[in-house]
């Protein structure tokens, strides 16, 4: 009879298979036991055939929104589609855009108005990373359109858009994939299972750390467009004010018009893994204070603040500014903490960020989940996942119910900050409730100046 030569070349490579396991697990700092269940997913996922892309297989792809993130996102999606178009309302970033994704002598067409991209029947996909106020009016035209989206977060500004980017997300059967990456970061996967698997004990609390927002002003008035810049349509459904160029930078962020400050900015990233590891759809309770407020004729988002949210089972969220990662680097009375997640249980603590994950008793991490534990969703590249499911037509791992239940905490926030209200909150009617609920619900919707609204290019 012949040797097992299968079986010895099987135990030589399941040798190096662990070695290579250890090596990865002192590189990262995660437990041996999660590198080696992760490589096997991997495994299991490239023989479950979906393998390799053919060079046919390569959908046109437009990136609607071309600053840092948008960018950032088509290289990213350059690896599995073909970049047709690029759409912007600056001609400075168009032109960037235009010259990045130039291939092989051909550069992709380019837009400064995305109802034109929507209207190709060879793009197949958006790629969409406008600043918050657009996102939905965009993501809704291209989702009626038929098209494919990989869209930024926070998934929209208000929570009714939310319920509305939903509606024509699944009307027209589209696949859509939310920006908060750090669903398909391994940590924070690892930090959400242990805690769902009741590894810290009954989970008690969870605190979020997120880097203070910017504080400047009062700008300077009497500032004009510059002609490279379409500022009207920048605005898009936002009040109509005065041009300031504080306003149309990446600084959007630090505006209520157009976005929610530091909540919605890393809070966008944060409370969804927050929720991940607490596996309910939304709070029931939330309130909110400003520690430091703006400057009269500046940003309007409070740079610091502190907010406490509840959920169902006892648990109580924090949400705080930090000033570690403060991509501004000035100083702000920050509390000390760092930019990430802890999650607090009866029996111990698990504390995670994009760096690290690390736990009150290293056992809690190294000691291996059993094989009957709950499993959270694998997804070890966000962009990767996205096109999988593109072609598969499943769900991606942050689908749009993700990116809206996510994004509403953060919503919650903004309107208790702005209101200085405490609010409940029911998060199957998403609703506020109690005694201040009318003036909450208010503020759940915006209106949208004219000629702006949900069917604006649809
Ligand atoms: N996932 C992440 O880690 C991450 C990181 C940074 C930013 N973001 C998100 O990405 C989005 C963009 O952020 P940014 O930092 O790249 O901002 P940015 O200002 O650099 O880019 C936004 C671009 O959209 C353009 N734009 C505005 N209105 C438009 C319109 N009607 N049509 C086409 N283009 C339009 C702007 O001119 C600008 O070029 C935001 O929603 C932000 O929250 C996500």
């Amino acid at each position: 009879m012949n040797p097992p030569i299968q079986e010895k070349s099987f135990q030589i490579s399941r040798r190096s298979f662990l070695s290579k396991c250890a090596i990865a697990a002192a590189a990262t700092g995660l437990p041996v036991w999660f590198i080696e269940r992760n490589a096997a997913f991997a495994a299991e996922a490239a023989a479950g055939g979906s393998g390799p892309l053919s060079p046919n297989d390569r959908p046109g792809v437009a990136l609607i929104g071309c600053g840092g993130q948008g960018t950032y996102d088509a290289l990213n999606a350059s690896g599995y589609g073909d970049i047709l178009a690029v759409c912007d309302v600056n001609q400075e970033h168009l032109d960037a855009a235009g010259q990045k994704f130039t291939k092989e002598g051909k550069t992709p067409d380019k837009y400064t108005d995305f109802r034109k991209v929507i209207e190709r029947d060879d793009i197949h996909i958006i790629v969409q990373a406008t600043p918050d106020h657009w996102h939905t009016l965009v993501n809704i035209a291209a989702a009626n359109a038929k098209k494919d989206i990989y869209g930024e977060k926070p998934l929209t500004l208000t929570v009714d858009e939310g319920r509305h980017v939903i509606k024509a997300v699944r009307k027209n059967k589209i696949v859509f994939q939310t920006g908060t990456q750090q669903r398909s970061d391994r940590r924070f996967r690892l930090a959400c299972e242990l805690v769902r698997n009741g590894r810290i004990g009954k989970l008690q609390e969870v605190n979020v750390w997120v880097p203070g927002g910017l504080r400047a002003g009062p700008f300077p008035t009497g500032q004009v467009p510059p002609p490279t810049l379409n500022f009207d349509f920048w605005l898009g459904q936002a009040p109509q004010v005065e041009y300031m160029k504080e306003r149309c930078g990446n600084t959007f962020r630090w505006w209520w018009d157009y976005a929610g400050g530091p909540v919605t900015d890393w809070g966008a990233h944060h409370n969804d893994i927050a929720r991940w590891g607490i596996g309910q759809d939304g709070p029931i309770s939330v309130e909110a204070s400003v520690i430091t407020g703006p400057i009269p004729g500046g940003f309007t988002t409070p740079s610091e603040f502190s907010a406490t949210l509840t959920w169902a089972g006892n648990i109580t969220q924090t949400v705080k500014t930090t000033l570690d990662d403060s991509p501004f680097g000035q100083v702000l009375k920050a509390d000390g903490q760092r930019n990430g997640i802890k999650f607090i249980g009866a029996d111990g603590w698990i504390w995670v960020n994009r760096d690290e994950i690390t736990a009150s008793r290293k056992e809690l991490l190294t000691e291996p989940l059993p094989d009957n534990a709950i499993h959270l969703e694998v997804s070890h590249n966000h962009m990767r996942n996205f096109f999988d499911c593109v072609r598969s037509r499943k769900n991606p791992i942050a689908s749009v119910e993700n990116g809206h239940r996510s994004a509403v905490i953060g919503h919650l926030i903004g309107i208790a900050l702005r209101t200085g209200k405490k609010f409940g909150w029911d998060p199957t009617a998403e609703k506020f409730t109690g005694p201040d609920a009318k003036e909450g619900n208010r503020q759940l919707a915006r209106e949208m100046r004219k000629p702006y609204n949900y069917h604006f290019a649809t």
